[in-house]
Parts: C-alpha cells; sequence; structure tokens
C-alpha cells in the first residue's frame, strides 16, 4: 500500500502527541535546517554556536537524519565565520547521538567547485566519515555517474549509507521534452541503483517540481527501482508543499522538511504543516508537534535575531515566480543580483535573464546547479557585461574552459562548437576536449598540497582544508593558529549588537539621530602625529598635524571604520597617502558596526597605480580576490598572456596583457580582495 489513507484512525483516536497511534508507513523526513536551511535563507551564515541550543532537543524529533554539513557549508565557514567545518561535526555529534547526521556531497567537486583528484577525494570521504558524517547525499552536477566512482567506493568502504541523487532540471514548463523527460530519469535511476545505492534522492534544487510531475516520476521510480526514493525540493517557486503532498501519496519513502524559523522563501517547505496535514493517515510522520513548536521558540527567541539583517527583503513576495521562468536555483539569483549591484550594473538583470537560457544551452543544457549554477550564472553576467555586437564571450572564465574541456564530465547535449573551440583556445591542457572520466585526467594532488602548506597544518584535516581551498584555507589555519588576527568581519553577531542597533534604529525613527557633514579634508603631512582619545568608554583615533605655528586637529575618525580609499603604495603607510580623503564615520555606537556583506569577500576601496610607475595597467574588471599572479615584476609579456587570475563569484577569470612589455609594478597578492578598477599591475 502506497496511497494516502485517509480513513486508517478514526477522529476520536486523533491525538496531537506523540503517543498517537503509530502509522503502517510512516513517511521519513530529514531536517535541513542547520545546512540548507540557513544556505537558503542566510547565505551560508549559520554559526555552530546557534545550532546547540536546539540540537538535543532536534536530536528527540525522530527526524530520519539531520543534514548538518556539506555543501557550502564547508567553503562559507573557513572563509567568513572563522569557523573549523571538521569541527562543527565533531561539536554537534556531541549533542545529537541518536539522529543519523547526512551532508550534501558534489562528487568529485566534494565541497568545492571544481572537480578534485581521486587521492583527495578518497581522503576527503574518509576523513568526513571518521569525524561524525553518515548520510553522504551526493551528486553531480551534470548527473555524470562516473564522477561518483572514487566516493561512492570510499563512502562503501567506510560502512556509510550512500545516497545517490539525480539533479532534476528541464528544458520545458513541465517534465518531459527531448532531454529531461521520464525515462531520462528512470535510467538514471537504474544506473545508481546498480551502483550500490542505499537511497536515491530527487534533488530538485530550484523548485520547479511540479506536483503531478511529482507523482508521476515518484510512481515510476517505485516501480522501477528498489532502494528508498527521496524527495529534495526547495519551497522557492511556491509548489515545495503541494509537490511533497503529491509525492507522499505516490508512495515517497523520505521527504525533506525545515522547521519553520528556516522554511519557505528560497528555502524548503516547514515541517509543522506537513505533520498537522498527515496526522491520522498511513503516512502519519508520528512527531509531536507541541514538541516541535519549543524547538521554534528557541530558535525564534535567540538564533533568528542575529540572521534577520541576512534575509532578502527586498520584495513582499515570499515566492519567486522568476524561477518558474527561468530556473534558477535558489542561491544563484541572488549571486546573480549581488554580482550585478558590485558592478553597479542592476539594471541589465532582465538580460542577464535572457542571455541565461542561451549561455546554459550553448553549455550543453547542463541542469543548473552548484557549480554549474555558478559557471552558467556568471558567464552570463560576463557576456551581458563584457560582449560587443561583433564579438560573444569576450570573458570567458576558467570553469568554462574547464567544462568545455570535458573537466566536469558529460553534458546532457553536445557543448555548442563554436563556444567551445574558442573556449579551448590556447587552453593549458589542450585544445582538444577529453571524453573519458574527468579525474582520470588529474593528477593525484594531496601530497603536494602536504608539502605546499607544511607545518601551518596540523594534521590530516587541515591539510584536506588547504587542499580543496588553497588560497582561503591557508587563510583560515593563519587565524586557528594565531599567526594573524581575523579580521572583525568574521566575527559573529551578538544578540547585544542586535540590541544596540535595534535602539540605534528606534532612534534614528524618532528623528534623534542627525546626519554628520561632510567635510573637505586637506591632505595629511609627513609630521601627523596619531592619537587615542578616550571618552566615557569609547575612544577615537585622531590625528594631529601642524599648519603654521599651533598644531590642529586634521581629523577625528572612529575606530572602528570602514576601509578607506587609499593608495596601493606597496608600503601602505598612513603618511605616504597622497591626499586620501579619510571619510568622516558618524560616531555611533561601536556594537553596531556595520554587519559583514552577505555575499563576497568584503570589498576594497578603489586603488590607484602609484605615480611613479607609468604604462598599461590592468584592472580589475569586476570585484574579486587575486587567485595568483602568472608574473612576477621584470618578466616580459606579450599582448593576450595571462597575467593575473582573479576570482569573482568563485569563478576564474584570466586577466591577459592588453601590452607588451615588462610588469613594472604588481600591486596585490595572492588572497588580497580587490574592488572594481583596482590597478592589478602595471605593464611598461
Ligand atoms: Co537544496
Amino acid at each position: 500500500m502506497t496511497d494516502l489513507n485517509f480513513n486508517a484512525v478514526t477522529s476520536t483516536e486523533m491525538n496531537y502527541g506523540k503517543d498517537r497511534p503509530k502509522a503502517a508507513n510512516p513517511i521519513k523526513i530529514q531536517d535541513l535546517s542547520l545546512r540548507d536551511g540557513h544556505q537558503s535563507l542566510f547565505a551560508t551564515r549559520g554559526r555552530t554556536e546557534d545550532m546547540i541550543p536546539v540540537a538535543e532537543m532536534m536530536d528527540e524529533v525522530g527526524f530520519w537524519a539531520v543534514e548538518t554539513w556539506g555543501g557550502a557549508t564547508f567553503d562559507t565557514m573557513h572563509r567568513f565565520l572563522n569557523e573549523d567545518p571538521w569541527e562543527r561535526l565533531r561539536t554537534l555529534k556531541r549533542y545529537m547521538k541518536k539522529t543519523p547526521f547526512s551532508m550534501l556531497l558534489r562528487a568529485q567537486n566534494l565541497v568545492g567547485y571544481r572537480n578534485y583528484a581521486d587521492d583527495l577525494a578518497k581522503v576527503f570521504v574518509e576523513r568526513t566519515a571518521a569525524n561524525g558524517l553518515d548520510v553522504f547525499r551526493t551528486f553531480d552536477a551534470l548527473n555524470d555517474y562516473r564522477n561518483f566512482e572514487t566516493v561512492v567506493k570510499a563512502i562503501k568502504e567506510c560502512g556509510k549509507h550512500f545516497q545517490g541523487c539525480i539533479c532534476y532540471t528541464m528544458t520545458e514548463p513541465r517534465l518531459g521534452g527531448e532531454v529531461y523527460n521520464l525515462e531520462y530519469y528512470v535510467k538514471k535511476a537504474k544506473d545508481l541503483e546498480s551502483m550500490g545505492a542505499d537511497s536515491i534522492c530527487i534533488k530538485d534544487m530550484a523548485g520547479l517540481i511540479a506536483p503531478y510531475d511529482a507523482y508521476q516520476l515518484v510512481k515510476a521510480l517505485k516501480a522501477a527501482v528498489k532502494p528508498p526514493i527521496h524527495l529534495h525540493t526547495h519551497f522557492t517557486s511556491g509548489m515545495a508543499p503541494m509537490s511533497i503532498l503529491k509525492a507522499i501519496e505516490a508512495g515517497i519513502d523520505i521527504v525533506d522538511t525545515c522547521m519553520s524559523p528556516y522554511a519557505y522563501r528560497t528555502s524548503h517547505a516547514a515541517i509543522e504543516p506537513l505533520v498537522m496535514s498527515l496526522i491520522g493517515t498511513n503516512r502519519d510522520t508520528g512527531f509531536d508537534i507541541a514538541f516541535l513548536a519549543k524547538i521554534n521558540e528557541i530558535f525564534e527567541k535567540e538564533v533568528m535575531p542575529k540572521y534577520r539583517h541576512l534575509l532578502d527583503d527586498s520584495k513582499m513576495s515570499i515566492i519567486d515566480i522568476n524561477v518558474l521562468l527561468h530556473q534558477t536555483p535558489g542561491g544563484m539569483l541572488s549571486n546573480l543580483v549581488n554580482q550585478l549591484r558590485e558592478m553597479d550594473a542592476l539594471d541589465k538583470i532582465d538580460l542577464v535573464y535572457k542571455e541565461l537560457p542561451r549561455v546554459r544551452k550553448d553549455l550543453g543544457q547542463i541542469p543548473l546547479v552548484t557549480p554549474t549554477s555558478q559557471i552558467v550564472g556568471i558567464q552570463t553576467v560576463n557576456n551581458v557585461l563584457f560582449d560587443t555586437p561583433e564579438e560573444r564571450y569576450k570573458m570567458i572564465t576558467g570553469q568554462v574552459k574547464d567544462l568545455c574541456y570535458g573537466l566536469y564530465g558529460k553534458t546532457a547535449v553536445p557543448i555548442n562548437p563554436e563556444v567551445q573551440k574558442k573556449a579551448l583556445k590556447g587552453y593549458a591542457r589542450g585544445e582538444e576536449p577529453i571524453t573519458c572520466r574527468p579525474a582520470q585526467v588529474l593528477e593525484p594532488e594531496l601530497e603536494k598540497a602536504k608539502k605546499e602548506i607544511g607545518d601551518l597544518a596540523k594534521d590530516i584535516d587541515d591539510q584536506v582544508l588547504y587542499a580543496i581551498y588553497p588560497v582561503t584555507g591557508k587563510k583560515f589555519l593563519s587565524w586557528k593558529y594565531g599567526k594573524e588576527a581575523p579580521p572583525k568581519e568574521v566575527l559573529p553577531k551578538t544578540l547585544e549588537d542586535v540590541k544596540a542597533e535595534q535602539e540605534l534604529i528606534k532612534k534614528l525613527k524618532a528623528g534623534k539621530l542627525v546626519e554628520k557633514v561632510e567635510k573637505e579634508l586637506p591632505p595629511k603631512s609627513d609630521k601627523l602625529r596619531t592619537f587615542n582619545v578616550f571618552v566615557e568608554g569609547d575612544y577615537f583615533e585622531v590625528g594631529v598635524d601642524e599648519v603654521g605655528e599651533s598644531p590642529v586637529l586634521k581629523y577625528i575618525q572612529q575606530i572602528p571604520v570602514a576601509a578607506a580609499p587609499a593608495a596601493a603604495g606597496p608600503a601602505g603607510a598612513p603618511g605616504l597617502r597622497p591626499s586620501a580623503p579619510a571619510r568622516p564615520a558618524a560616531p555611533a555606537p561601536k556594537a553596531a558596526s556595520p554587519a559583514p556583506k552577505p555575499a563576497a569577500a568584503p570589498a576594497a576601496a578603489p586603488k590607484a597605480a602609484p605615480a611613479d610607475v607609468a604604462g598599461t595597467p590592468i584592472k580589475a574588471p569586476m570585484p574579486g580576490m587575486i587567485v595568483r599572479y602568472a608574473k612576477n615584476v621584470g618578466d616580459a609579456v606579450n599582448q593576450g598572456d595571462t597575467v593575473v587570475i582573479l576570482e569573482a563569484m568563485k569563478m576564474e577569470n584570466a586577466l591577459n596583457a592588453l601590452a607588451s612589455g615588462t610588469i613594472k609594478a604588481i600591486n596585490f597578492k595572492s588572497g588580497d580582495s580587490v574592488a572594481k578598477n583596482d590597478v592589478l599591475c602595471v605593464i611598461g
């Protein structure tokens, strides 16, 4: 019996509490609040300390599993939160001893954005299992299961649960068409079954699955394969609760939900309405709804206030029908909007929507899920911003080149040969694309990474973290071991911060805050001296500069201040800044300092070329982070040579010399954040 039976119990037996009669075939629930929930709503900024207050209670609910790790958490934690991702697993495991932990594993991409070599993939899975992970929800963005081979072998060897995903995507308004039809999904499910999948997940990252398609698909998969079927869908378009219900009617085994504070918008359906909907049926969850409400109260009081500012409140509607029109997954839309905003090009969003399906088609109709959603998304933004009527694909990201080479796997339909040819012109691995399992062309990388990071890594977990994220991983390890002080952006927001902010807003609304008039500041001389002046528990840095005969106060700057525009002299000493206008910060309680930006790395102020270096500059075409310079000062370059690799929105962009000559100046180093138009280097 798979269909819902509404008459399983009589109304007199119905009971909201957990002592009600057990259902014949209870639906199993995986909770996503602690991973996909905050990844979808709060830019993955959820901190371990905010999971602990509810961890023990959540362990009592009766979830099939709780998703606590993987996806973007590994990246965000070490990059933006100064948290060791491995430590989160160990810590939560101490509080949640009964419920299995699950993670989202990007197959050969692990928890990063490219295919890693087999040696690293194997050790990553082993370390993840050793640190407490039980269910490995594994997906490949191209549904190319050759990318599963290495990790699945390791998962099985560790005796853990291998959940194989089929990324759900469409080219038509509903399930069907030539590429992604019912036969496609059934075939993929059979492939997963033959790989030894312990369960099979329909992974609908964009919330595209319509209720009746869900019904039809689940029926077909249940008839075709033995492993339990699991539905993962996002609320984004508004269809998720309906689709989940239809999937349950079709006999699905497991579904994903969030606790209500983490539900809806680009996240997932909430658990509470589902519990109520199924009470008294043969699919009753058996969950105690009053107990769930208690957990929510803790979330609402102790956790949510710290994250509210990260919620996208630009619209009233919690549903994004653009998703139905453009098939963009939850996180991707906000990334695109952020990227355009940083480039002052938000007005081009409609062009981006129009270009997106064209780029996707050119790139082989690939599903849009991390990392392909970023690859397609950022290439689309690049095309809209940099293409000319004469030339398309003017700035091709490194990742699109990799995709065209076959490094991500086989696309559902062939890549547009013209785009492929252009992308692979001069491509370092070769201009002829590969057709084998991508990792076969990758050299082992873990030992090399161990040598590079040396003593800064204290154990294998540090080494793996560095191997996956060399630039930000190294930065994190130097914070972790006290070699470098972490910047204030990575500090947690406290409830006191929230209170101070609210008071400030109250004052503002009452008209008690006055705007400070901005003054033109005279240039600072080399005689400038700075003093700390303490005023009632607050302090100000005061610069004193001598003008004429007596010292005169020149500027007042509150600490901490936002980065003021500064010249990019290699020394960077304050005295060397030529007429840098220090913006006077409006006096405000320190606790109310601006919160870290949710998306990209904090943007640095534009930097000019040092006055003494003449030549042709290479400017950052977009805000981002320097991955590396391919040349050193003094190197000769030819026009078109790659000089610097800039990471923007996690995509690598090779910036080429606009003129031949010699590298005269290099103004940044690996790991530095740069703003649009920063001069990265000068060729003379
Ligand atoms: Co998801």
